[in-house]
């Protein structure tokens, strides 16, 4: 790909900028000003400790994913006023094409384990209903659990408020009275909510801490993400 379409494609500028920093010797790849914005180069991984831009290693080129600790409060559709989790991520990275996104939901009031990636095919493969990919919840209950909840929600069949679909079977663990984790293998709309309505309770909060074997890693605090590591996506499908 040419030099300045690339760094267009990240965001950095237009053609017409990308020549000019070219010029003034803002880019480097292996050591060596880039002064011909036109070169072609492979999109090759490593490209980001290859290349600088002013002085800066390069921002992670397309087909990058992340992990972002989803914080309280913060929403994952743009369509919605307030905070943002795109928020979150460097400003440049709002004029990425192909754009960032998240790889399916968490509410506004869900806490945890957020992928986002400008990968469409991972995004489908993850989300994709066909794949079954696990995605385990903890969630804090306003009441006791009842001891039927297990049953109901491994049986599969049950029917949320507004849909006529059933649900796939759904694994409960016990933690406490008011505590329990919850493996889903579907991505419905406030499904874990909806589903601890239907049994008569109510969560008061949610976090993910798992999609299918990527755990949530425990040094990114609220707030903090990442770019997601070599094997990683693999751990997901595994
Ligand atoms: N289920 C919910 O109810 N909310 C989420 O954010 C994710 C799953």
């Amino acid at each position: 790909m040419r030099v300045d379409k690339l760094l267009g494609s990240l965001g950095y500028g237009s053609r017409t900028e990308m020549a000019r920093m070219g010029k003034a010797g803002g880019i480097v790849l292996d050591g060596v000003d880039l002064t011909d914005v036109s070169k072609r180069i492979p999109i090759t991984p490593d490209l980001s400790s290859r290349m600088e831009i002013d002085g800066r290693p390069l921002d992670p080129p397309p087909g990058m994913a992340l992990i972002l600790n989803k914080p309280l409060g913060m929403t994952c559709s743009r369509k919605e006023d307030g905070a943002l989790v795109y928020d979150v991520l460097p400003d440049r990275w709002r004029r990425r094409d192909p754009a960032i996104s998240t790889i399916g939901r968490l509410d506004k009031q869900t806490t945890g384990l957020l992928l986002l990636t400008d990968d469409g095919d991972l995004l489908h493969r993850v989300i994709s209903p066909k794949r079954h990919v696990a995605k385990v919840y903890r969630a804090t209950l306003a009441r006791p659990l009842a001891g039927t909840e297990q049953a109901l929600f491994a049986a599969g069949g049950l029917v949320l408020e507004g849909e006529d679909k059933p649900l796939a079977p759904a694994e409960l663990e016990v933690l406490g009275p008011t505590e329990a984790r919850l493996t889903v293998t579907e991505g419905r709309y406030h499904m874990v909510r909806r589903m601890f309505a239907a049994a008569g309770n109510h969560v008061e909060g949610l976090h993910r801490e798992r999609i299918g074997g990527l755990a949530l890693p425990d040094d990114l605090a609220p707030g903090q993400w990442r770019l997601m590591m070599p094997g990683e996506v693999d751990l997901i499908f595994a």
